[in-house]
């Protein structure tokens, strides 16, 4: 498959920068022309840089946060929001917090959401998700990192490209790259997640995936070799989206 729209950049810390300023462009435009602006945000490793520079722009530049939303693309389940593995700790941490202590307007509480992994009926947590997703007008620009076997926020291999936010099942390849995040014990990684389907990514205005390390550059070359999408690498539903780059450092791009 063409992949469409690609940045490398020579470094992890070049490519977080770039992105960081791509996006801080982005939530300026939005807010001055509409008044508000909704980041669709991912958890993992990669975006780590980009939260931290994002905040330090933000910090130097002082704008009216107060249009800006934010939802999130997943979330173990089952998990609780006071467990420091929980993707929601994770934003806490990363973004919603630094954001909130700059008291520009930006009250985490009221603007920004990810799927409750504390959810006593998961059914109508993903039927919630939804509504406030389409209550705040959709998504403006949706950051999205990609597994090692192809998935995207919690879409396995085999993910229909209707999909909306469900319950899903990690796969085995999925639990073992997150036993990290446990000191190596698999046991102890969450077995579902609650994610955005890929037809809920899909419908968001802009795609930006992010990709570092040698590791992503398999899938990446996988990607890139595709005659057409396939659900076993449900990335690959998301090349067709008419407004979608991908932003890579030196070592994931490999051969893209
Ligand atoms: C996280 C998410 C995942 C990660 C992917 C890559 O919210 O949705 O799809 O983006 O697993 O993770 P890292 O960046 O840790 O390599």
């Amino acid at each position: 498959m063409i992949i469409p729209s690609h940045h490398v950049y020579a470094t992890y810390d070049t490519l977080c920068d770039a992105v960081a300023t791509y996006i801080y462009t982005n939530i300026r435009h939005g807010l001055q022309k509409t008044g508000t602006f909704v980041l669709g945000c991912a958890t993992g490793s990669t975006p780590e840089g980009v939260y931290e520079r994002l905040v330090q722009t933000i910090s130097k530049d002082k704008p009216d946060l107060s249009g800006l939303s934010t939802v999130n693309l997943d979330e173990y389940f089952p998990i609780q929001r006071t467990d420091p593995q929980s993707y929601y700790q994770f934003m806490m941490k990363r973004l919603w917090e630094p954001l909130a202590d700059l008291s520009l307007g930006f009250v985490p509480d009221r603007q920004a959401d990810i799927p409750r992994g504390d959810a006593p009926d998961p059914v109508a947590e993903c039927a919630r998700y939804e509504a406030r997703i389409r209550a705040l007008g959709g998504v403006d620009l949706q950051l999205l990192g990609i597994g090692v076997n192809g998935h995207v926020g919690f879409n396995e291999p085999g993910s229909p490209t209707d999909s909306r936010t469900r319950l899903v099942d990690l796969t085995e390849s999925t639990i073992r790259a997150n036993s990290r995040f446990y000191q190596g014990d698999k046991t102890k990684v969450p077995r579902q997640a609650i994610t955005m389907g890929i037809g809920t990514i899909l419908d968001a205005r802009e795609l930006l995936i992010l990709a570092s390390g040698k590791n992503k550059a398999p899938i990446l070359d996988k990607l890139a070799a595709l005659p057409h999408a396939i659900p076993d690498i449900p990335a690959s539903a998301l090349v067709g989206h008419p407004h979608i780059s991908f932003f890579l450092d030196q070592d994931a791009a490999h051969s893209v």
